[in-house]
């Protein structure tokens, strides 16, 4: 690419030679972020400002980690065969033989090793390790089953409450994934009153045996589909049995269960 049709050119030439200042850069896919990064890290080198062993680069994920740590030392390679100033060239070098001393990995291994050096003060065991994501998935089940069994002993009245709305434990798992997805999202949410179905459920009757005049008489060649046989099983549970017979729409409106 010219530079001079680099529109941003200016700020990517911050990165690499203002040291002294902080930087926080937003940038798309693809626009040059790890090239940046590279270049930044290999001008501390060069300037002197930053040794490799006090450096941490970190990534989110692992094949970012591992594309950044080649193309550092590519990098440094690259610039200590054509460096021909003696101090610069004896930094670059320097650099290379202590490269593993620098910190280039994901944010989750930085963390851990972090509460690894201090993990009196986290309030760790300082044998603790890191959970991969299959393991992780795991423990959250666990952790729902275990809910569930506590809940079931100790506070049985919560799961009746529940089940008297028609909500099984299972289909809270849902939630619970979610929620604990998001730990920072705090959650809204207030007790209302039950609302009253009757309506509902009265118009609801009516749409059903009105409906199951359209229903074949005789099962067809591929079976009833799945709103064929909801409406047949919801008219199956509404009573009187007699008036659903007669296929009524104006049938007397109880309902049970
Ligand atoms: N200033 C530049 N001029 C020309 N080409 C560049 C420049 N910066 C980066 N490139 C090239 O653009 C491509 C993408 O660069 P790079 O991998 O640094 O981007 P990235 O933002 O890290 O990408 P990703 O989002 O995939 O991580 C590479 O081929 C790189 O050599
Ligand atoms: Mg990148």
């Amino acid at each position: 690419m010219n530079e001079k049709v680099i529109p941003d050119i200016d700020e990517r030439n911050q990165i690499v030679n203002e040291l002294d200042k902080n930087m926080l850069v937003e940038a798309g896919a693809g626009s040059g972020k790890t090239t940046s990064i590279v270049n930044r890290m290999v001008s501390l080198v060069i300037s002197g400002k930053c040794k490799v062993e006090n450096m941490a680069a970190i990534t989110f994920t692992r094949k970012a980690a591992q594309e950044l740590k080649e193309r550092f030392q590519n990098e440094l390679e690259r610039r200590y065969r054509e460096e021909e100033n003696t101090a610069i060239k004896s930094a670059l070098k320097e650099a290379l033989e202590n490269m593993e001393k620098s910190f280039i990995g994901t944010i989750h291994s930085f963390c851990a090793s972090l509460l690894r050096e201090r993990p009196v003060e986290g309030g760790v065991d300082p044998d603790f390790e890191e959970m991969d994501e299959l393991t992780d998935k795991l423990m959250h089940k666990q952790a729902w089953q275990q809910y569930l069994l506590d809940i079931r002993k100790d506070f049985p009245e919560k799961l009746a409450e529940l089940n008297d709305i028609g909500i099984k434990p299972a289909d809270m798992e849902e939630i619970f994934n979610l929620l604990t997805e998001y730990p920072d999202v705090e959650v809204v949410r207030s007790r209302i009153q039950k609302p009253d179905l009757m309506p509902v459920v009265k118009e609801l009757k009516k749409l059903l045996y009105r409906a199951r005049h359209y229903i074949p008489k005789t099962e067809p060649e591929k079976g009833y589909d799945s709103l064929q046989s909801k409406i047949m099983d919801s008219v199956r549970k509404l009573k009187p049995t007699q008036s659903i017979l007669r296929g009524l729409s104006e049938t007397p409106l109880t309902m049970e269960g």
